[in-house]
């Protein structure tokens, strides 16, 4: 029976549609635990450029940190990335990470029992899949652009003599390194005791020293069996034989690419949830950002074709980490599973024999199955 305050970061696109019904689930858990959960919305990406001219205002930024924990849709909006926005709504993920310092990107893939047929790849490869990818999240090739830039990182398009050229670093200090792994190895000793580092460390001079702190971290964890793997072997065993991993750690753009990948053996995008952790603590815990893995999908946003599960799995992460209420959390999911041994699927999950809803049914189905 607590008080809780989250700060609602919708966004664009589909954004607010799954953060909606993610909303109406955490409501479900208010009521059936009596807990008084305090909401302070504000605009991102999109909405937030429209009102206010930026991707994130200051002032939302600091509502952010005072909070318990932060719910987040999907920014992006429609873009071609071809330079001419002004200001990009993505920023306001990046000023999240980095300003709130949210290092440490959880993203577990645990495809349901009733899904196996839903996914493009074979049942009998998918059986018993249960994986954590942690990805780091503040560094690598991502934080070249920042304004005003960082000496040392550039990343631009400029002019030479010979035409045009463009510049992205990839930078990892080793404490930046060290840290990520101690979070991935942390985990494993919880789950089912084994770390996979992935690095490109046959080509990049980053992922040498990612895999010589990777080396001497793996040595003070001898209870946890331990393995060096490269990027592109990764994307492929991922596929071959899922079951193989525990606990995944790797450098940002790597973990993004991956975990899209991954996100094929729970049957969707719109099924794999994330928390950013961090330092910062707060009354309960520790301060997180939770959002589903993928973006604004402006090509069914307005439709109500989005599947929110992936925002309800966020809001489980969300009372589990920076709450501290695991049962509450274990709730959830028991009613997202029911819900789909029910057959309830959005359109995403199609499949035959489906009972296809929308993404408001499916919000308030998994509410109900919450309250029975
Ligand atoms: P996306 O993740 O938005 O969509 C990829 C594909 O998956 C699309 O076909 C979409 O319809 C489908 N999809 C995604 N979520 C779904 C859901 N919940 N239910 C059913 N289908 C779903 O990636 P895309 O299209 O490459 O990017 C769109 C925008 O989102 C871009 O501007 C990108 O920068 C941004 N983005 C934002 C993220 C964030 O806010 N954390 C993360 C990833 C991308
Ligand atoms: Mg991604």
């Amino acid at each position: 029976m607590g008080n809780y305050t989250i700060t609602v970061l919708p966004g664009d696109g589909i954004g607010p549609e799954v953060t909606e019904q993610a909303i109406l689930v955490l409501n479900a858990i208010a009521r059936r635990y009596q807990h008084t959960f305090t909401y302070h919305r504000r605009l991102v990406g999109v909405a937030a450029i429209e009102a206010e001219g930026v991707a994130i205002s200051d002032e939302s930024l600091e509502i952010c940190q005072q909070s318990d924990a932060i719910l987040f849709g999907a920014v992006g909006g429609i873009s071609n990335y071809d330079g001419s926005d002004k200001v990009k709504p993505e920023e306001a993920l990046f000023k999240l990470r980095k300003g709130l310092q949210f290092f440490a990107n959880l993203r577990p893939v645990k495809p349901l029992k009733n899904l196996l047929s839903a996914s493009t790849l074979k049942p009998e490869v998918l059986q018993g899949t249960d994986l954590l990818v942690v990805r780091e999240l503040t560094g690598g090739l991502y934080y070249g652009h920042l304004e005003p830039p960082v000496p040392g990182k550039p990343s631009e398009i400029r002019q030479t003599e010979h035409g045009r050229e463009a510049i992205d670093t990839l930078i990892y200090t080793e404490t930046e390194i060290e840290r990520i792994l101690r979070v991935a190895f942390d985990s494993a000793r919880d789950r089912k005791q084994k770390v996979t580092s992935v690095d490109k460390a046959n080509v990049l001079s980053s992922s040498v020293l990612w895999r010589q702190v990777a080396n001497r971290v793996a040595s003070e964890y001898p209870d946890v069996t331990f393995e060096n793997l490269l990027v592109d072997a990764c994307a492929m065993h991922l596929l071959r034989k899922p079951t193989s991993f525990d606990v995944i750690v790797t450098e940002n753009l790597f973990g993004d690419i991956l975990t899209d990948e991954a996100s094929m053996l729970a049957g969707s995008m719109g099924m794999l949830p994330s928390a950013s952790l961090g330092t910062h603590k707060t009354a309960h815990g520790r301060l997180g950002l939770y959002e589903p893995i993928h973006g604004s999908a402006p090509d069914i946003a307005g439709q109500g074709k989005a599947n929110p599960i992936a925002a309800i799995l966020s809001a489980a992460m969300l009372l589990q980490y920076s709450l501290g209420l695991k049962d509450e959390a274990a709730a959830i999911e028991d009613a997202v599973t029911k819900t789909i041994e029910a057959g309830y699927r959005t359109e995403d999950l199609r499949e035959a024999g489906a009972r296809i809803i929308n993404t408001q049914q499916m919000g308030q189905k998994i509410a109900a199955t919450l309250l029975q």
